[in-house]
């Protein structure tokens, strides 16, 4: 198979949310994850730990708290109504959403990235009063190099936050120290759907120059 270029990488990822039960292989998995490991983090602290969960029992745990978290959150009723008389687009985001939903558990591997809180005028309330907003800085990058790698190795993957209303349990289940927290859940496998491309708004709807209300490229 051919190497697709950044830019065919990063247009035809998508969420995928369908998987082949068939399992991936470990030297798979540790490519993704150093994929991740070569992304940016503050002061390259590289505070991060990534919880590769493939053991069937420890998926169904994992599982678990994603779905406590989305029932809490009435995801299903909530997908339903946002997409019910929409078009087939939106019932075919529709369906992934809740198929995931019931089937996470099944996707071959779970990844969830961590963070351990390392730096100490971070725990300074003032500090995160002001700055609690950008901890995410030092993990979402990896973890979307991580999702970059998947799509070119052709598996899928899909960016669930969630799981956090239920962060106190998913930290018991990963059997995670008090100073780790989880940032995501990354359902892993090889896809039943096809890649990209993804629709998204155009730059000119989505940017401006110098100051906020001029148009770019405008000139
Ligand atoms: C912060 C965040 C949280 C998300 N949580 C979920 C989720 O809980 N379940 C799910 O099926 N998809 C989830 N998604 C995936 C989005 O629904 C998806 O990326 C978006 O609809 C765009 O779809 P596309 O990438 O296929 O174009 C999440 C994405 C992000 C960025």
């Amino acid at each position: 198979m051919a190497e697709l270029g950044i830019f065919q990488v990063m247009y035809s990822t998508r969420a995928l949310r369908r998987y082949k039960p068939d399992p991936v292989p470990d030297e798979v998995i540790a490519k993704i994850v150093e994929a991740g490991t070569q992304a940016a983090s503050g002061s390259n602290d590289q505070n991060w730990l990534f919880m590769v969960v493939t053991d069937a029992a420890q998926r169904q745990r994992v599982a678990g708290v994603y779905r406590k978290a989305a029932d809490r959150a009435h995801m299903a009723d909530y997908i339903k109504a946002k997409f019910s008389g929409g078009d087939r687009t939106g019932r075919l985001i529709a369906n992934s959403v809740l198929h995931l939903l019931e089937h996470i558990h099944e996707a071959p591997v779970l990844i969830v990235p961590c963070l351990k809180s390392g730096n100490p005028a971070a725990q300074d309330p003032k500090f995160r009063e002001r700055m609690g907003r950008l901890e995410g800085a030092s993990i979402y990058p990896a973890i979307q190099n991580m999702m970059l790698a998947c799509r070119a190795l052709g598996l899928g993957t899909v960016l669930t936050t969630l799981h956090a209303l239920y962060e106190d349990e998913m930290r018991e289940v990963l059997g995670l120290p008090p100073e780790y927290t989880t940032w995501a859940l990354l359902p892993i496998g090889y896809p039943t759907d096809k890649f990209g491309p993804v629709r998204r708004k155009p730059v000119a709807e989505v940017t401006c120059r110098d100051r906020y209300g001029n148009p770019w490229p405008g000139r």
